[in-house]
């Protein structure tokens, strides 16, 4: 079973939002908006990734990535979510592939490098390392990763869009 993993169109958007939702819906962290904050990304052309996993001619999943803005005010750092998979596939690797896929047009744009907070026991696998030091004010610290890219060792704070804060 092995999804397409392509750019989202027009026509993903409403089963994006449903997706994200219902993926989310279970999650303790869980904002219950993320599939509203896709939307307004969206709408700001703020979403400079956006890959869908088709399987079937069926949307499974979405993985977003934004800019991200370094403190020093150098250019080509990005963050990755929300990431989210039809509940009924989870841990088939879906997941995996928008992420691997998206990394992959990051180096190709020679990204500086790519931040997120999420689980370092699901994202250590593609690279992320803990960077407690470099998180911006009002993230949690403990959860706060990046995949250096171009910047092999980052030394510099990296903030998010600021549409991840309302
Ligand atoms: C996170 C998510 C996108 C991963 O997609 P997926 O297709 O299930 O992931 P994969 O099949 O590629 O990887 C599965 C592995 O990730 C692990 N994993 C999945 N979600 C995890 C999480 N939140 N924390 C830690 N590990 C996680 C699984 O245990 C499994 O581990 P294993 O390979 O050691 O068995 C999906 O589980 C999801 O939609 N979760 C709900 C929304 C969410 O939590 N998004 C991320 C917020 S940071």
């Amino acid at each position: 079973m092995k999804p397409i993993i392509r750019l989202e169109i027009p026509s993903d958007h409403a089963a994006i939002h449903d997706i994200t939702e219902r993926a989310f819906a279970p999650m303790p962290f869980s904002g219950g908006d993320e599939q509203d904050l896709i939307d307004r990304l969206r709408d700001a052309e703020a979403l400079e990734i956006s890959l869908v996993a088709e399987l079937d001619g069926k949307i499974v999943g979405q993985v977003t990535f934004t800019e991200a803005f370094a403190a020093d005010g150098s250019s080509g750092w990005y963050a990755l979510g929300p990431v989210a998979v039809e509940p009924e596939l989870q841990k088939q690797a879906i997941g995996s592939a928008l992420i691997e896929a998206g990394i992959a047009m990051l180096r190709d744009r020679d990204a500086a490098g790519c931040v997120l907070v999420g689980n370092p026991a699901y994202y250590h696998r593609f690279g992320f390392r803990l960077f407690p030091q470099l998180c911006p004010e009002g993230e949690p610290a403990e959860v706060f990763q990046i995949l250096p890219l171009r910047i092999a060792e980052p030394n510099i704070v990296i903030g998010f869009h600021p549409l991840f804060h309302g």
